[in-house]
């Protein structure tokens, strides 16, 4: 009787155990079948690796909002025709390890060749608060008046950052994407362009959701800006495919005011502000 017993029981088991591995087969199988019908792309993308999305966030084109006014950065790699931002390698523009001066030292803010300069290796002084410059302000209402007679409605939505801002707006970010990621689209505070009034993040009008993100490139309005932006002395200055010279991926919305001769000569050169000047 024992014995039967025991024979019983085994097969009960063994029935047991071959019930659950047919559920378990069955629900993985729809499982993987449901994701591929919610979302093909994304499942094979994600199966597969085919997807070079960069999150700077940013991306998948999600959008964060920095205040109202700055956006999530996006990129996709598969709809992004300009040169792929590489991270960092020895010898790219990053912050220094041993910096010779942060904004914490240093007392003014540095000037080559007569062009106020601010990127990872040149700081400005922490207190260093010259609010928006209003010769840049009177250049960027001639260029959107100027656009606005070629079609296109501009909208400067974020100029000059103090320091304090900016240093919320960083740490932002570091929370949100981690120190490493953040550093290639936000400037640390006292890094920042934005902090010296000459820093113009323009996008069009009624278009918030290309602001400060990647599509803005594709817009009519950005490809004006980059043809004609020089003629009222604004240069592009994260230009794409050269993260390891400016420090910054491409930010097709990010101009930089150097008058209209100095930013005539860099945009016929082709070059970055930091090749430009040599440094
Ligand atoms: N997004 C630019 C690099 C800045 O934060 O100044
Ligand atoms: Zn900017």
């Amino acid at each position: 009787m024992r014995l039967e017993n025991n024979q019983k029981k085994k097969r009960t088991k063994w029935w047991i155990a071959l019930g659950a591995t047919v559920t378990i087969l069955a629900g993985a199988s729809l499982g993987a079948l449901s994701a591929y019908n919610w979302s093909p792309e994304e499942t094979i993308e994600g199966l597969f690796g085919t997807s070079a999305t960069t999150s700077i966030s940013q991306n998948n084109h999600e959008e964060r909002s920095i205040d109202e006014d700055i956006k999530e950065i996006t990129r996709t790699d598969k709809d992004d025709d300009a040169p792929i931002d590489e991270p960092a390698e020895d010898g790219d523009t990053v912050y220094p390890d041993e910096p010779e001066r942060t904004p914490e030292t240093l007392e003014e803010p540095i000037y080559v060749k007569d062009v106020l300069i601010a990127n990872k290796q040149y700081p400005l002084p922490s207190g260093y608060a010259p609010g928006e410059n209003p010769e840049a302000r009177a250049a960027y209402n001639e260029m959107q008046a100027a656009a606005l007679e070629a079609g296109y409605s501009l909208v400067a939505f974020s100029t000059y950052r103090s320091y304090d801002y900016q240093t919320d707006l960083y740490n932002r970010y570091v929370e949100q994407h981690g120190q490493e990621e953040a550093d290639r689209f936000s400037a640390r505070p006292g890094y920042s362009e934005h902090q010296t009034g000459l820093g113009f993040d323009i996008g069009a009008e009624g278009q918030e959701e290309h602001w400060a993100s990647d599509s803005f490139k594709d817009t009519e309005e950005a490809k004006w800006l980059a043809e004609n932006a020089h003629q009222y002395g604004f240069i592009l200055r994260y230009p794409a495919g050269k993260e390891h010279i400016t420090g910054y991926q491409y930010e097709s919305w990010h101009f930089r005011y150097l008058g209209k001769d100095l930013a005539t000569k860099v945009y016929n050169s082709g070059l970055t502000l930091e090749e430009y000047l040599g440094i």
